[in-house]
């Protein structure tokens, strides 16, 4: 079962558009992600699904229901969260508080929701008075994703949750995406350690100057010369 298809979606931010012709697919369970030089277009296509850039033709379905066009908030409700690139936390914040802006949608008990998201990040408990903006670039990409989880989404949009972080670092949050995908949450992750994220994604997507270049598994995209002499480095 397909929890996001997105078909033949055209989007930009003025008349010029971004995205041509863009079909991409997450399927019930999957790790899809989406590859492809700076500029392609990768981001605006989380955007676009998220509801931030509206489509002027294609279709961005959720389970069985069109959502092309809705506002974010809306597409929030439907079960999609996003972390973006940049700013993704409230850095005056503390932890807890970023949580709980996560959650502001919510009017039953998301106690329990919080507790979960502290046992994948033990280190955000221990350091949940403290403010985002005091923490480390891989904490606070783990406060952005335990924001983005708060509201138990059936499909998480990631936009380069690895950028500027040490290679340790970056190893421990694909760790992180692996331990929240196992929990049923389907993603969505742009990267530009093209090579990790392939190796843990069941399908991947090469965007190209806003179109379709290629895809197919993880594990083909690797393998395939062309991809990684233009998008692996070498
Ligand atoms: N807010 C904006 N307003 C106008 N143009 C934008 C905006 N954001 C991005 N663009 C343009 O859209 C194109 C695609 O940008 P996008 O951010 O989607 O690329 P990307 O594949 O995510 O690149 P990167 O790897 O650098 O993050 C670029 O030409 C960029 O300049
Ligand atoms: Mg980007």
């Amino acid at each position: 079962m397909s929890v996001l298809k997105v078909r033949g979606l055209w989007a930009g931010y003025t008349e010029l558009d971004i995205l041509q012709d863009v079909s991409m697919q997450v399927k019930a369970g999957q790790i899809v992600s989406i590859i492809g030089p700076n500029g392609a277009g990768k981001s605006t296509l989380l955007k676009a699904v998220f509801g931030m850039l509206k489509p002027k033709k294609g279709r961005v379905v959720l389970k069985n229901e069109d959502i092309t066009g809705r506002q974010p908030n809306k597409v929030a409700r439907k079960g999609i969260s996003y972390v973006p690139q940049v700013n993704n936390v409230f850095p005056s914040l503390t932890i807890q508080e970023n949580l709980e802006m996560g959650a502001f949608i919510r009017t039953d008990d998301f106690s329990g929701r919080m507790d979960e998201i502290y046992s994948l990040f033990p280190v955000l408990k221990e350091k949940r008075k403290q403010k985002a903006g005091q923490l480390s670039g891989g904490q606070r990409q783990m406060v952005a994703m335990g924001r983005a989880l708060m509201l138990n989404p059936v499909l998480l949009l990631l936009d380069e949750p690895s950028a500027g972080l040490a290679p340790l670092l970056v190893s421990m949050i694909f760790e992180k995406i692996r331990q929240i995908n196992q929990t049923g949450v389907s993603i969505a992750i742009v990267e530009q350690n093209a090579r990790e994220a392939l190796k843990m994604s069941d399908y991947g997507y090469v965007l190209a100057m806003g179109r379709n270049v290629l895809d197919g598994s993880g594990e083909s995209l690797l393998n395939n010369e062309e991809v990684a002499r233009l998008y692996l480095g070498g």
